[in-house]
């Protein structure tokens, strides 16, 4: 079964692939679409319908934000643009001195085809690192611990990673939705 995944990262499509296994395929398209100023949820969903009006097949998009808790849900839906500004950096300027590093990362995969958006989220829990660690992933991966480990997303790996992350919670979720459909 092909997913035809639109999203200009690489690294999302690589983790996917992962996630989701043989039984399915998962292809790149690089179709853009308006992000939208909203939630994940409003995001993710805006995108999927735009997407599958131009493609006229189902697809997904999926929408991510990292979330620290001692700024108040910051940088949350503006992940990437203050990660492509002050970067991992000016997030750990701003946690100098902050005892509480509290942090999570939650990902929104949107599915759309001819019966309209589903959406499936996932959650991890963990808390921001004091420096940056880690060369794999991409993004946020060298500042996020996830709860249980002592190592950051960076420094575990996509494979590890792939086994706890956001995405994987929700690519699981979405993993079991297309087995019921295929039933
Ligand atoms: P997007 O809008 O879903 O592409 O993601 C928002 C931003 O969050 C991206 O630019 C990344 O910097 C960051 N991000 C999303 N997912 C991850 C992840 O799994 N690890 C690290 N950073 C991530």
């Amino acid at each position: 079964m092909k997913i035809y995944f639109a999203t200009g990262n690489i690294n999302k499509v690589k983790e996917a692939k992962i996630i989701l296994g043989d039984e399915f395929e998962v292809e790149q398209i690089k179709i853009e679409y308006p992000e939208i100023q909203g939630s994940l949820e409003e995001v993710a969903e805006f995108g999927a319908r735009y997407v599958y009006e131009k493609l006229k097949k189902p697809v997904i998009v999926e929408d991510s934000g990292f979330f620290v808790k001692a700024l108040k849900g910051f940088p949350g839906t503006y992940s990437k643009f203050v990660y492509e500004t002050i970067g991992n950096k000016g997030i750990l300027k701003l946690l100098e001195d902050v005892d509480d590093r509290e942090a999570y990362f939650k990902s929104v995969i949107g599915y759309c085809d001819e019966f309209g958006v589903k959406l499936f989220i996932g959650k991890v829990d963990g808390k921001v690192s004091i420096e940056e660690r880690g060369t794999e992933g991409f993004g946020y991966d060298p500042i996020f611990i996830p709860k249980g480990y002592n190592k950051t997303f960076a420094e575990l790996g996509v494979e590890e990673k792939s086994k706890i992350s956001h995405r994987k919670k929700a690519f699981e979720k979405f993993k079991e939705f297309l087995k019921f459909k295929k039933s």
